[in-house]
């Protein structure tokens, strides 16, 4: 879909997948707690939604806490694990207004107990928004997403629901938490990191990446104007011949 922006004929990408990082740096410059620096991103994410919704991106997936995220100390993942829990109570009067459909990506295993209950009924209240598809990526690792296909693909034979030549990419695709979406054309990834640290590696597989040294809370609507006209420039062949 094309749109002007500031003047400017823009090709905007349907999905945008987005690390943010940088949150602990973006405290430590203001001689603050990491933990400051998750609030200030937890409103970064926030005001990417709308601003997402602004330029007619249909879906968005950020990656909040990884499955290796808990090795961070107890106080930080303390702070998070808090600041989840108000962001999912708060998110859905917020997402209604907005139209904004709601969805938790990752293992449920291992969350504690009423924070799960929190995203079912985020994912529930929002469930019939069909505005800016949100999915929020919590205790995920995308090699731990891959296994926990294989496991259910694998009692799907088993049970007799499936053959193996049923197996495509197709039907494999259909088994990851990301079921239904179309893959991400856009990854940006803040704060100078240029690697994707176990996040969608199926679903990037032919997605343009954008790295910028801006921390995530600092990454606002100029920073996603930046990375869609970055993204422009791409030329996109999906491994076909010019
Ligand atoms: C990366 O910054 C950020 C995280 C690991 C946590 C992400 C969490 C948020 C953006 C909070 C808001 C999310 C929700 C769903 C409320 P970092 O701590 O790795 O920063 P650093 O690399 O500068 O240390």
């Amino acid at each position: 879909m094309n749109r002007e922006i500031n003047g400017e004929i823009l090709n905007i990408p349907e999905h945008v997948a987005v690390i943010m990082d940088g949150n602990g740096r973006w405290a430590k410059k203001r001689f603050m707690p990491r933990n400051y620096g998750h609030a200030q991103g937890a409103k970064a994410l926030e005001a990417i939604c709308e601003n997402c919704d602004k330029l007619g991106i249909k879906y968005l997936t950020v990656y909040a806490f990884s499955t290796e995220n808990w090795k961070r100390s107890v106080e930080e993942v303390t702070g998070i694990m808090n600041l989840f829990r108000k962001y999912l109570v708060d998110s859905v009067e917020r997402s209604n207004n907005a139209n904004m459909k709601v969805n938790l990506i990752g293992k449920r295993e291992g969350l504690p107990g009423d924070i799960v209950q929190k995203m079912d009924d985020l994912e529930r209240l929002t469930s019939g928004n069909t505005g800016l598809q949100f999915h929020i990526a919590i205790n995920y690792g995308g090699r731990d997403e891959i296994v926990r296909a294989v496991r259910k693909i694998t009692e799907d034979v088993k049970n007799g629901k499936l053959i193996s030549g049923d197996i495509d990419e197709v039907l494999f695709s259909n088994y990851l938490d990301t079921a239904g979406i179309p893959d991400p054309d856009l990854l940006i990834r803040t704060s100078g990191e240029e690697r994707t640290s176990n996040f969608l590696p199926w679903q990037l597989a032919y997605s343009e990446f954008y790295f910028t040294d801006t921390l995530w809370p600092d990454f606002d609507m100029d920073s996603l104007i930046e990375a869609v006209r970055y993204y422009n420039k791409r030329e996109r062949r999906f491994g076909d011949a010019k």
